[in-house]
């Protein structure tokens, strides 16, 4: 599938912009864990891009969440077993068997710090440092929805120092900083 082709999906499944936006930036850093561990960036970058796809349908109706998206991708043609399971298994912990599926949690909760932190900056993603974003990590009023334990377990989850994760967190989340306005 084409990056296009993959955002049209997002667009036509996505009600809220936060949650487009959402997408994008796990989508930035998924690709991000992807150069630095030499897996395929496509396929790293759809389970980022998908993972919530039906975030906005599945609010009142958790128990359908992820579900509804894997449907969803199959009946559009989508049928990479790889990326349906690291969306199951950003919900669901036994699905966690693979690299991918691993950091699809830990993508999800950094990218949601990361983009709260770029929020309250003027100058946005741009210049962001890894020691900010620890503080901010550490300062529990500060985006009290991100799961900062799925940032703090990386070295368990995926085998990367803490530092080196938020460093390719920030990398990723620049990325794609001009498509969700925090250039
Ligand atoms: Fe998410």
């Amino acid at each position: 599938m084409e990056r296009d082709a993959a955002l049209g999906l997002v667009k036509k499944y996505t009600e809220k912009d936060i949650t487009y936006r959402h997408l994008i930036s796990v989508e930035g850093v998924m690709r991000a864990l992807a150069r630095h561990f030499g897996e395929d960036e496509d396929r790293w970058g759809y389970a980022g891009l998908f993972h919530d796809l039906d975030y906005d349908q599945t609010a009142d109706d958790f128990e359908k969440h992820t579900q509804l998206t894997v449907e969803w991708l199959k009946n559009e043609g989508f049928d990479d077993e790889r990326v349906l399971n690291a969306i199951l298994a950003h919900k669901d912990p036994q699905y966690r068997d693979d690299l991918l599926s691993h950091a699809i949690v830990n993508a999800d909760a950094i990218a949601g710090l990361l983009v709260a932190s770029a929020l309250v900056r003027p100058e946005k993603a741009a210049g962001m440092k890894v020691s900010s974003v620890k503080k901010k990590l550490k300062e529990k009023s500060f985006a009290p929805g991100v799961e900062r334990e799925e940032i703090r377990e990386v070295k368990e989850s995926i085998g990367l120092e803490l530092d080196e994760f938020i460093q390719i967190g920030i990398d990723g989340l620049q990325s794609v900083a001009s498509e969700i306005e925090l250039t």
